[in-house]
């Protein structure tokens, strides 16, 4: 099997390991700050499988106690597009009812996938629900979703690495990336 070499595979280097590390501790001191004064702590919501790698990250710059559960949405698959439709693949283990949800996500894009998640969550009576996304596309947001922690905007190409792949590969990349998805096919 080839090594991999993003130099070769890959566009440009979009945000690097070091902006990221100092970006993911920001918004944990954020969160944090956040919710001190909270009487319960928090439970992240992780998006699957994007947000694995943020969300363990996110969690271990965290100052306060959090608590931790996964939902699995079914994702384009290997196109670049959204489809529109989001369905659930895998719920929740927990209970969210008067409790302090933060969804973490990867990326948010079109915004679909987080207007759907929304709804769903906040008809689950959650003490609040807000979103943590680490990157988000600026120009595109098709649906109108209040992030209210945002790690960084980009412009609207196709990104992987830190989590995010194309077609479940370059998730191990410690930086994001740019791809030329034309050069894979
Ligand atoms: P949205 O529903 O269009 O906002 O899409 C959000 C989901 O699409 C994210 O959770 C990602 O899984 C995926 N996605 C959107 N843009 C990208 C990208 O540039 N790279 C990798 N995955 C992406
Ligand atoms: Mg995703």
């Amino acid at each position: 099997m080839n090594e991999i070499d993003p130099e070769k595979l890959l566009k440009n280097e979009v945000i690097s390991e070091k902006q990221i590390k100092n970006k993911v501790k920001e918004l944990a001191d954020k969160i944090s700050a956040d919710y001190m004064k909270k009487e319960t702590p928090p439970i992240l919501v992780g998006i699957l499988r994007g947000a694995f790698v943020f969300l363990s990250d996110l969690l271990r710059e965290l100052k306060i106690p959090a608590e931790v559960d996964f939902i699995a949405v079914s994702s384009y698959g290997a196109s670049t597009r959204s489809s529109g439709v989001v369905r659930i693949l895998k719920d929740l283990d927990e209970e969210i009812e008067k409790k302090h949800v933060i969804i973490i996500e990867d990326i948010v894009d079109t915004g679909l996938t987080l207007r759907y998640l929304l709804d769903t969550l906040s008809a689950r009576n959650p003490a609040s629900l807000e979103v943590c996304a680490f990157l988000k596309k600026v120009e595109k947001q098709e649906v109108n979703v209040s992030v209210k922690y945002v790690g960084f905007e980009i412009p609207d190409e196709f990104v992987v690495g830190y989590g995010l792949d194309y077609a479940e590969r370059f998730r191990q990349l410690s930086s994001i990336y740019a791809i030329d998805t034309d050069k894979l096919k």
